[in-house]
């Protein structure tokens, strides 16, 4: 089978989190990008960005949805420093995170090789089956090392929309997440 880190002519990460906003890595080019069969999903717990062990927070991974795209952000590694950037993203993404190897879409139709990390069913981090209102609300009330939960949904909010890229599940959880700080903060006033 073919080694698709050492042999591959170009190698691309694909983003939907906070890559999109906040690439942490030099590359050569960037593009909108599309993976087919996934959704993208606020079902992963954060116990060391966004969250504590105490307290996790709530972060997106994709899941498996037959007939679902999930738009994004494509960043073209240079071949010098692909391992460098790949280990650094594997430890980055330790908490529950894994490699998926994936040919993504790019631009306006190229099909390019491709990789990005998610966490699946399996770890201990996966929270699915949470209704949005808890999402929202676990959302509301975490913080973690890297900042606020709610300013990382909020953050991927703006992203998605700068790129006219709509999508529900993030700004229904944004609408409530505001809801609640908003209740939160005439409570503590009026109380
Ligand atoms: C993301 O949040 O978009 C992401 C972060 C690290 C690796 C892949 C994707």
């Amino acid at each position: 089978m073919m080694d698709i880190v050492e042999e591959s002519a170009e190698l691309w990460v694909f983003g939907y989190g906070s890559l999109i906003w906040r690439p942490v890595f030099q590359y050569e080019m960037r593009q909108a990008a599309r993976l087919a069969g996934y959704a993208r999903r606020f079902c992963q717990a954060s116990h060391d960005h966004r969250g504590t062990p105490e307290r996790p927070g709530r972060v997106v991974t994709l899941l498996p949805v037959p007939g679902s795209i999930c738009h994004g952000m494509a960043f073209k590694l240079p071949e010098s420093d692909r391992h460098k950037i790949l280990e650094y993203l594997d430890h980055r993404e330790q908490d529950g995170y894994e490699r998926l190897y994936t040919p993504l879409h790019v631009g306006e139709g190229r099909t390019v090789p491709g990789l990005t990390w998610i966490a699946r069913e399996c770890n201990p981090s996966w929270r699915a089956g949470e209704t949005l209102e808890e999402v929202a609300r676990l959302i509301a009330e975490s913080h973690g090392p890297s900042g606020a939960n709610r300013d990382y949904l909020f953050e991927l909010e703006q992203a998605l929309d700068a790129l006219n890229i709509p999508d529900p599940h993030v700004s229904e959880l944004s609408e409530r997440v505001r809801q609640l700080s908003c209740e939160s903060w005439l409570s503590e006033r009026f109380r």
